[in-house]
């Protein structure tokens, strides 16, 4: 039987989010329900919202989410009913050329459910990343499922599923950082206070932190950041020279743009080291274009990276993190500034552009009918 459940959409353009009766189908082969407990909000929600990722409206929210198997199609021994999972938007199809030469985290054939969510009158939904975990039950492939212990708590666990993942490894995978370098985040929110946290545990002997916003630099420091910028009233020129004031006059090992506009990434291009690394995991929109002279590019030498979830392997990491976590060696209770209800999000939304967040997470206590 399928299952209706309320969940959160959005239905056009620019409209604020509205949460609505959302048909969740039985699992077909390879796929699997879970009841969500915990779902974190993304910037790349809003994105969704506002039309930045693609015109596939209406979308079902929510992406960075844990919860618990409540059913299993044909042949899926992955996952069984009752596992406690954090879902992820790539799973690995293990055929592609990408999987097939060892490279399975950049996967060109990444696995989703097959069957649509549908609002009540059968229009289906589009789930934000394959996901769409701002809904009591969602349906998604059974490998997007990725079993951790029952016992942590879903709202520091679902994190992993996007946006901290996302941030951590964007140092530890993409980089990679390397023990004893220089590291600059530039932008720290969610995204950019894990690359943060990614670029200590990585063993970096310096990370200084970028934002327009003095708030996020606390939270920057708290997880590491030796120092910071606050960049608001600078031009480009002036932050690429005050991250080099901190780095010896040279500019940093590897600089991470947790923004994703032409600025930033020109700011982390000029604000690195001569063969250092650029790392882009800020998202940027269809329109944004970018321009540098060819001879910097070629002169400067070094890598110029994008990545994707942190280029991230569930299975391999997920479980790990949490394990630092339960250690005490990695504070991802931290992201979690505030939990709210399914109704809450356009709210959400609000206070992340306000900047009064890490992150807003979305707790659920039960499955809907
Ligand atoms: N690559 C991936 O796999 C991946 C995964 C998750 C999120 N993202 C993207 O990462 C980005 C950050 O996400 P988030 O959830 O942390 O968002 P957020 O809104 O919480 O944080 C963005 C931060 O950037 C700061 N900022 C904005 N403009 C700036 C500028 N010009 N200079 C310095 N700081 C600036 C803001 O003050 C804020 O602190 C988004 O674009 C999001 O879509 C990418
Ligand atoms: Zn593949
Ligand atoms: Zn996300």
């Amino acid at each position: 039987m399928p299952h209706t459940v309320r969940g959160v959409v959005a239905l056009a353009e620019g409209a604020p989010v509205e949460t609505v009766d959302v048909v969740v189908p039985d699992p077909g082969p390879g796929e699997a329900v879970v009841d969500v407990r915990a779902c974190g909000v993304c910037h790349t929600d809003l994105h969704y919202r506002e039309g930045g990722i693609s015109d596939d409206y209406p979308f079902l929210l929510g992406h960075e989410a844990a919860g618990v198997v409540s059913a299993v199609g044909e042949g899926v021994t992955h996952v069984a009913v009752g596992d406690t999972v954090v879902l992820n938007w790539r799973a690995v199809c293990g055929r592609c050329r990408a999987c097939r030469r060892g490279e399975p985290q950049y996967c060109f054939d990444t696995h989703n459910a097959a069957q649509r969510m549908t609002l009540t009158d059968g229009t289906p939904l589009s789930p934000a990343l394959g996901i769409g975990a701002f809904a009591e039950k969602t349906l998604v492939h059974a490998l997007q499922c990725t079993k951790v212990d029952p016992g942590v708590d879903p709202a520091v666990a679902g994190l992993l599923g996007c946006g901290v993942m996302a941030g951590i490894g964007a140092a530890v995978n993409t980089a990679p950082v390397r023990r004893g370098q220089t590291v600059a985040v530039i932008g720290c929110g969610g995204v950019g206070c894990a690359a943060v946290a990614g670029a200590v545990l990585a063993g970096a002997r310096r990370v200084v932190a970028v934002d327009l916003d003095e708030r996020k630099l606390t939270w920057a420091r708290e997880l590491g950041a030796t120092h910071t910028v606050h960049s608001a009233g600078m031009d480009e020129g002036e932050v690429v020279a005050a991250v080099q004031a901190l780095t010896d006059g040279f500019g940093a090992d590897v600089v991470i743009d947790a923004v994703g506009r032409p600025e930033t990434w020109r700011q982390a291009f000029y604000a690195r080291d001569l063969a250092g690394t650029v790392v882009l995991v800020g998202v940027p929109t269809p329109q944004m274009t970018l321009e540098v002279p060819l001879l910097d590019v070629f002169g400067r030498g070094g890598a110029l990276k994008s990545s994707w979830y942190g280029d991230c392997l569930p299975e391999r990491d997920f479980p790990a993190l949490l394990e630092l976590f339960a250690h005490g060696r990695l504070p991802l209770d931290a992201f979690v500034s505030e939990r709210i209800g399914l109704g809450d999000v356009e709210a959400a939304f609000a206070t992340m552009g306000r900047g009064e967040v890490l992150r807003s997470v979305v707790v659920l206590e039960g499955a809907g009918a």
